[in-house]
């Protein structure tokens, strides 16, 4: 397989974020090609959505296929992977479906509605043999590679504190409002808090113990502070649905080490602080998360690597992470010891 050719399935809010990755691929010549759209909704293909991490209009391709049924596009259409941006309550469903279609899978985050789902999808994968990565595309971002490369290394000594923060309104764009019913989208805590409790495992594993606090709003889960405790260092996390509609979305950390602190400012870019120097722009180690999860993903196909970067096994012990952090919450936020069952 010289190129690997890709199905987008729904074609809502951050499917046009994937959507300029793949635009931005073409022009790097990537060995990808995005051959078709599936949305059940056909005015979804040329409709405008502003979302939180805001995507510029996009129009199709005249010779772009396009489909409202995925069964029809697995009949017809001739692709190797699936990247799925289907609302969460569909991901297990379809996700299943597409790999024992024999094709790949990309399924955006957050895996699954529950983590006993996200092992049906573990099982999927090994017994077609397709491979499958989830969406956890801060593991692809420029700032949050900066502060991954400051931990590993030491290179500004131990760090000793890191909060990080996603605030939003709640959303309001998404198909049939599943965002605001929480059987569908598992609320903010599992929506959007999750990308910080993945991000906390990518930089330092599994926490010994967690606690956290939450309240409901419109939605259940619609604000949460999370404490994840580990040996050396306490990480502090904050997730709402709950801000005024209108205020900027904030997306941010703010990590101390012994010697230096790291920020990420609000475009994206990481700002280094040192005692008595002036503050400084780090340079860009990826350009698009989003392309660059795509990209990493269809090189681990095309060149039969492993995923070392964002396994599924990983987003799924996220999403058990998560599924802790709402015991805590319904014991008022105690502390409780933590282990990866
Ligand atoms: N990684 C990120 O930064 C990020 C950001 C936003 C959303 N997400 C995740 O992406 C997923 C999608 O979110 P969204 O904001 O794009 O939602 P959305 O509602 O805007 O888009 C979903 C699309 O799926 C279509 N759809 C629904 N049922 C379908 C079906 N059976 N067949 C084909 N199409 C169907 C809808 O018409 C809609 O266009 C969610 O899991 C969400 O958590 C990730």
């Amino acid at each position: 397989m010289k190129e690997l050719k890709i199905a987008l399935i729904g074609f809502g809010g951050i499917a046009r974020a994937h959507y300029a990755g793949y635009t931005l691929l073409k022009q790097k010549n990537a060995p990808l090609s995005l051959v078709a759209v599936c949305d059940i909704n056909p005015d979804q293909l040329t409709r405008e959505i502003k979302i939180n991490t805001s995507t510029k209009p996009v129009t199709l391709p005249s010779d772009m296929h396009t489909y409202t049924d995925v069964d029809a596009l697995i009949a017809n259409e001739d692709f190797d992977m699936a990247d799925i941006c289907l609302p969460t309550y569909l991901h297990k469903e379809y996700t299943v479906k597409l790999l024992r279609a024999g094709k790949h899978v990309l399924c955006e985050k957050p895996m699954a509605l529950t983590s006993a789902e996200c092992e049906e999808m573990l099982v999927a994968s090994r017994e077609s043999g397709k491979k499958l990565m989830i969406g956890q595309c801060l593991r692809f971002d420029t700032s949050y590679l900066h502060l991954k490369d400051a931990i590993d290394s030491g290179k500004y000594g131990k760090l000793k504190a890191l909060t990080m923060n996603r605030l939003s309104a709640l959303p309001i764009w998404g198909f049939e409002q599943w965002f605001r019913n929480t059987s569908k989208s598992g609320g903010c805590i599992l929506d959007m808090h999750i990308h910080d409790i993945d991000m906390a495992r990518f930089l330092l594993g599994e926490p010994e113990a967690v606690s956290t606090v939450s309240y409901d709003g419109e939605t259940r889960w619609q604000w949460e502070n999370t404490r994840l405790f580990y040996k050396d260092v306490i990480i502090s996390i904050n997730g709402s649905w709950d801000e005024t509609r209108g205020t900027a979305f904030v997306a941010d950390f703010r990590a101390v080490f012994e010697k230096a602190t790291i920020m990420r400012a609000p475009d994206g870019h990481a700002v280094l602080w040192q005692e008595n120097e002036e503050p400084v722009d780090l340079p860009k180690i990826t350009e698009y998360c989003y392309a660059e999860e795509i990209h990493y993903f269809a090189k681990t196909i095309l060149e039969e690597l492993p995923n070392t970067v964002n396994s599924p096994e990983s987003a799924c012990a996220t999403v058990k992470l998560v599924e802790a952090l709402r015991e805590s919450a319904a014991q008022d936020g105690q502390k409780r010891p933590y282990v990866l069952q």
